[in-house]
């Protein structure tokens, strides 16, 4: 594994606006999930839009691994030729995901129901974070699995030899997890059903139709259940990926908090699934409208015209956590411009992320002069309005969603904000400063 040196940066208040077109890249979650389903597919799949990171790019290498053919043509564009469900070969080499709990735990599921080996490591990040939650479950089906302490990584998988269907009730708010299930089903014989109480994405379950896979989705008195035929014959079939609302809300918070700023994000999905930030930011008194909506290859997406706007404490339903899982550090930066308070709960899962995203973002409010209080769920936070001190050296931790949000801070605090490092947004965001210099962001390196 290649350990870049760090990259420290930070951003300045420019004086000026932030203004123009902030094209964001693709999806993430839909980008690793295409992939996916293209290797088990017989075909070609193509793909528009692909998010080219790290953490999609290592599971692009995993699939090449398990005998899919990836190429990348001259236009951007992307092509899977597939092996089929049950057609994976076993990698020669252990597969590193780097940074990806996404990539990791979805190809996990991908590979448990077929009798073959693979090795799964990641970097420091990836290697402390819980896998168990993915092989319990996968151990159903009749995978076993040799883990770390904790079910941490590096972590050997044999798929099972005869794989049985399952019924699974997921406790845990993560739609990697159900994704994983429904991965491992396609080739299982039967049904299997994965009932879930809450309602994460599913970007998954929409694929899965698409490529022709007999899914069905019930709901429940609380959540839903969704089952698959297994033994599944996937047709490829195109993919258009819509861009990113989680790398969305980067450039949008930060339009919201520089006095002036218009900007416009097009073509942003709008999964109602994933869009429980630009509700929450609509209800602290954002600018925030969508032109433009229409349908994209079974997803809606639309264009989002974000303006300054004085923002305003609220409390944020508990309920809504899963529709904006990713956005929490962004989401703590604005309420830190905000009047009033901010309550933030039912954020557990925040603990498992890239960092303790939880203690993350509370040591770096503090760092920049914002009153917080760390709950073990959740977190309080006095704004500040306008007059947020900056200041400091925000601990990123490995975690590109911290570097990015405190980079939004300094350019509306009183002074500078440093983070120490920002090699890590290459895993989610590569273009991220190019883009925020074009719009106006004054970020400099540290001299
Ligand atoms: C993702 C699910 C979420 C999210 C992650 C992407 C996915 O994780 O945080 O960035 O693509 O399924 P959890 O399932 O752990 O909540």
């Amino acid at each position: 594994m290649v350990h870049a040196s760090p990259r420290p940066l930070r951003a300045h208040a420019a004086g000026s606006l932030l203004g123009g077109t902030a094209a964001v890249p693709g999806d993430k979650s839909i980008s690793h999930r295409a992939l996916i389903l293209g290797a088990l597919c017989v075909g070609e799949t193509r793909i528009e839009g692909l998010l080219e990171a790290e953490d999609v790019l290592n599971t692009a290498a995993a699939m090449r691994a398990f005998g899919a053919r990836v190429e990348r043509h001259a236009d951007g564009s992307w092509s899977v030729f597939g092996v089929g469900v049950g057609g994976l070969g076993e990698p020669e080499d252990v597969l590193d995901f780097g940074n990806s709990g996404t990539g990791s735990r979805l190809v996990m599921g991908m590979m448990a129901t077929t009798p073959i080996r693979a090795v799964f490591t990641g970097d420091d990040s990836l290697r402390r974070r819980p896998m168990g939650r993915v092989l319990e479950p996968l151990r159903l089906f009749g995978a076993e699995a040799q883990a770390g302490e904790g079910g941490r990584m590096p972590i050997t998988l044999v798929g099972a030899r005869e794989a049985l269907p399952i019924r699974h009730h997921v406790t845990l708010a993560s739609a990697q997890v159900k994704s994983a299930l429904l991965l491992a089903a396609l080739n299982a014989p039967g049904r299997t059903t994965i009932s879930q109480s809450a309602l994460t994405r599913d970007h998954t379950e929409r694929m899965l139709r698409a490529f022709g896979a007999q899914i069905h989705v019930e709901p429940l008195e609380t959540g839903e259940a969704i089952s698959v035929l297994g033994e599944a014959e996937l047709t490829a079939c195109p993919i258009a990926v819509p861009r990113d609302p989680s790398s969305a809300a980067f450039p949008a918070v930060a339009a919201l908090l520089v006095p002036g700023s218009e900007i416009r994000v097009p073509d942003v999905l709008l999964n109602p699934r994933r869009t429980g930030l630009f509700a929450a930011l609509r209800a602290m008194g954002a600018s925030l409208e969508v032109v433009n909506r229409r349908d994209s290859g079974g997803e809606e997406i639309g264009d989002l015209v974000v303006r300054h706007s004085p923002l305003s404490g609220i409390e944020v339903p508990a309920d809504w956590a899963p529709s904006m899982i990713d956005e929490y550090p962004i989401l703590a930066v604005a309420a830190a411009f905000a009047e009033g308070r901010t309550v933030l709960r039912g954020l557990e899962e925040l603990r498992v992320k890239e960092s303790d995203r939880l203690a993350a973002v509370a040591a770096g409010l503090k760092a920049i002069g914002v009153r917080v209080e760390e709950l073990a769920d959740g977190l309080i936070i006095e704004g500040m309005g306008r007059d947020v001190p900056g200041g400091g050296i925000i601990a990123t931790q490995m975690d590109h969603r911290i570097a990015m949000s405190f980079l939004v801070a300094g350019l509306a605090s009183r002074d500078p904000v440093a983070v120490d490092d920002t090699t890590m947004i290459a895993t989610s965001f590569p273009e991220f400063c190019p883009l925020m210099r074009r719009l106006g962001a004054n970020f400099a390196e540290p001299g």
